[in-house]
């Protein structure tokens, strides 16, 4: 089933957030792709009892499980809210946050200890891109993750190909450099973790995309689905994505 996730960053209220589940909630096109959405801690425990088939997910987490840890929530909490996902290593975090590749590996394995999936973020930024350095920092990205875990998945792994360049700038990847994306990143976890581990791998496109970019998204066929942010706040545009990549 193909993956449709919202990243609403630091925007909504609770009521705000309780407004939009109630608007998607009761979609009968939720059966047909798995929705999960990342919205700010504050809202987290008042969707739980609200989300039906939507997943929940944090935007970080801590890569302790407990202890003296002031600000920092553990895998652990969040399952206790009802998540069943966590961001690690988004592009935003790296650069306001001090997240990176080491960071993230230790994140993921906090993750697989709680039982909850990472959704882990990877991508270029632009200048990187310019100098033709794209591939090479995916690799580096995913590598250095897959080393520090000693090449075993502890669970189900989500790898979300986002070019920095692409996020909140209104130009998407194409299709066919999320394709190769995707084709890089399977490359990698097979040639560190074994064949067996692409069963336990999904692949997201994220940045800038809309309900007009889904197909051709859709239409790559390593691409499991797409991490959305601005056009995700809005319930009908959502809406309109998830319609659109049902029927892709
Ligand atoms: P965007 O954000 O869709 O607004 O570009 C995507 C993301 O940051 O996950």
């Amino acid at each position: 089933m193909a993956i449709l996730a919202a990243n609403w960053k630091m925007y909504k209220t609770i009521a705000e957030a309780r407004a939009w589940f109630g608007a998607v909630a009761g979609s009968p096109l939720l059966g047909r792709a798995q929705v999960v959405v990342f919205p700010p801690l504050t809202a987290l425990c008042a969707l739980r009892d609200h989300a039906g088939q939507i997943a929940l997910g944090a935007q970080d987490v801590a890569w302790a499980d407990e202890g003296a840890f002031t600000g920092m929530v553990s895998a652990g909490q969040l399952r206790d809210a009802g998540c069943r996902y966590a961001l690690v290593a988004h592009s935003e975090r790296r650069r306001y946050a001090g997240d990176n590749d080491e960071l993230a590996a230790r994140k993921i394995a906090a993750l697989w200890r709680a039982g909850l999936t990472p959704v882990y973020c990877v991508g270029e930024d632009a200048g990187e891109r310019g100098a033709g350095q794209g591939p090479a920092c995916i690799r580096a990205q995913v590598d250095t993750v897959l080393d520090a875990l000693s090449g075993v998945l502890g669970g189900e792994l989500v790898i979300a190909y986002e070019p920095v360049w692409a996020i909140g700038s209104g130009a998407p990847a194409t299709p066919a450099q999320a394709g190769d994306a995707a084709a890089l990143i399977r490359e990698r976890v097979r040639e560190r973790c074994g064949p067996q581990a692409l069963g336990h791998l999904s692949l997201l496109y994220g940045g800038s995309t809309s309900a007009a970019s889904v197909p051709g998204f859709m239409a790559e066929p390593l691409v499991d689905g797409l991490l959305v942010g601005s056009a995700s706040l809005d319930p009908s545009s959502f809406l309109a994505m998830l319609e659109v990549m049902v029927d892709a």
